[in-house]
């Protein structure tokens, strides 16, 4: 009996947003792996760099390239960049976000709302409609946006990022209806509480850990690893029905 070929990336050019580390540089590390030649991106091109020297010294096919996806300009450049370098994208993974305000909602500021809106909200939906339009010349891709827990269940004092991560979840199933025609999927990934730098606070905080335990039924927080099959998954061909999901993994939270 053969190996299946269905999570094989050979060939398809991916781009992930927010891959110098954390989620992303996972997700980054595990599509090279299997094949695809990755567009490791974030606002630093130094740590895209690194990530992307990884890639290539483990055998892979990597490319650094900068973008702040809270600024049209980048997002229009990025896409001009890809199209001139590789003239197709098959995989775009929406997984770069901020969460600037940890507050009760009263106290709410104007400026980390609109930055909070301007990325996780424009940010992801006019990288999904430059990539959906690349897509689209081509015949197809997949597109993956990095959601949250926080987008079906609100977390504490974190009120416009979870409101943004509701977005996403609606944007996903916008674009899986209207694009599903130009053979384009759109899934979302909502992860539980996941070990990173933007996690830390959370994290590190015996109080907060402890409560956040007494609602994950795996009783641990997620490493970034885990995160990345789930995309390899909606990635691949192997979800070739799949569109318009959200796919929970959070230690079973949301259950
Ligand atoms: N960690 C968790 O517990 C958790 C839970 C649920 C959902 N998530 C989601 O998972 C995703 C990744 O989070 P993470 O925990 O891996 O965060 P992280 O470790 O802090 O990494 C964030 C990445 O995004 C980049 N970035 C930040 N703002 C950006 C911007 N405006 N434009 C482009 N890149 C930007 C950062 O690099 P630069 O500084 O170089 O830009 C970095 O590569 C986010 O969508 C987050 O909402 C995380």
């Amino acid at each position: 009996m053969s190996k299946t070929h269905l999570f094989d990336l050979d060939g398809k050019i991916a781009f992930v947003s927010g891959a110098s580390r954390g989620i992303g540089e996972a997700i980054a590390k595990l599509l090279a792996q299997q094949g695809a030649h990755v567009i490791v991106s974030s606002r630093k091109i130094d740590g895209c760099q690194a990530v992307a020297d990884a890639i290539i010294a483990d055998g892979g096919k990597a490319t650094a390239i900068a973008c702040h996806i809270g600024e049209m300009e980048q997002i229009q450049s990025v896409f001009a960049q890809i199209r001139e370098q590789f003239g197709r994208l098959d995989i775009l993974v929406n997984n770069a976000a901020t969460n600037p305000q940890f507050a009760h909602v009263l106290d709410t500021d104007l400026t980390a709302f609109q930055k909070t809106v301007d990325v996780n909200i424009r940010g992801y939906y006019f990288m999904s409609i430059e990539g959906g339009k690349l897509m689209k010349e081509n015949g197809g891709g997949s597109i993956i946006n990095v959601a949250s827990i926080n987008g079906v269940t609100p977390g504490d004092f974190q009120g416009i990022y979870s409101v943004t991560k509701a977005a996403v979840i609606s944007m996903t199933k916008v674009f899986a209806k209207e694009c599903a025609q130009f053979g384009i999927r759109c899934n979302a990934l909502l992860p539980g509480l996941t070990d990173t730098k933007f996690a830390s606070a959370l994290v590190s905080n015996d109080a907060i850990r402890n409560e956040a335990m007494q609602h994950i039924p795996l009783k641990r927080v997620a490493d970034p690893s885990e995160m990345a099959g789930a995309v390899l998954y909606l990635a691949s061909d192997a979800s070739s029905y799949t569109t318009g999901v959200s796919l929970n993994v959070d230690g079973g939270f949301l259950a």
